[in-house]
């Protein structure tokens, strides 16, 4: 599948500086390529230089607006007029209400700022609910056997399999969905980078229903 995220960066020979793992824009293409021309609402966490602002708009299209996020202030200067820039802490959850209040319409949250278990934990916490159905998480940069983040966010993933089966009328094996379950779609983990799925609509519940006729005694 070609790939224009990777065919933006390798092109990138001057200008405002980007820096990513390579291997992440395979799991960008995988997860995003669905909001290319949809006009979507994309959020960075970490602008530095401001080389990945324009390399979000360049995929996503015209209509597309990214909110850069960022704790040093001379990250102003990469404002413009599809790019907005706030400043503020990443871990600071009253930043986070702010923010909420101000956009309040979030397709993709791309957590790339100052990669601490604290800071991580707080922006998916604050920030997973207010992404919009079938939208998307990525947090790069997790970086470490036992970090702490990663433990949290696996936690996640145990809420994925919560549950009871109840077997009903013709023996159909039925879970009722858990608030998180009917949210959460899917939890995806590559090298350093965790990857949430949102689903588009709520999935209340979860059947297996008998198929075919002969069945082992
Ligand atoms: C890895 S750089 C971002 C790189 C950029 N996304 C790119 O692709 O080129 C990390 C940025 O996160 C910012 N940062 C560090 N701690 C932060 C925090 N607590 N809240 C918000 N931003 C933070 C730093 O100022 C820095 O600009």
């Amino acid at each position: 599948m070609p790939n224009a995220l990777r065919a933006y960066v390798d092109g990138q020979v001057a200008g405002p500086g980007l820096q990513k793992w390579l291997h992440y824009f395979e799991i960008y293409h995988r997860h995003l390529d669905k909001f290319v021309g949809r006009r979507p609402v994309v959020v960075e966490v970490g602008v530095f230089s401001g080389g990945s602002l324009p390399m979000w708009r360049q995929y996503f299209g015209p209509g597309c607006h990214v909110h850069g996020i960022d704790i040093d202030s001379e990250c102003e200067a990469f404002g413009s007029p599809d790019s907005t820039i706030h400043i503020g802490d990443q871990a600071d959850r009253a930043m986070w209400k702010r923010f909420r209040e101000t956009v309040p319409r979030v397709d993709v949250l791309i957590d790339d700022g100052g990669h601490q278990p604290e800071q991580q934990a707080a922006t998916l916490e604050e920030m997973l609910p207010h992404i919009l159905p079938g939208g998307v998480y990525i947090c790069e940069d997790v970086h470490g056997a036992g970090n702490r983040f990663a433990e949290f966010a696996c936690s996640l993933c145990h809420r994925l399999n919560a549950g009871k089966i109840e077997t009903g009328a013709g023996g159909v094996d039925a879970i009722v969905a858990t608030p998180f379950q009917a949210a959460i779609h899917s939890v995806h983990w590559y090298p350093m980078a965790l990857v949430i799925e949102k689903r588009k609509s709520a999935e209340l519940l979860f059947s297996a229903p008998l198929r075919g006729n002969e069945w082992r005694a």
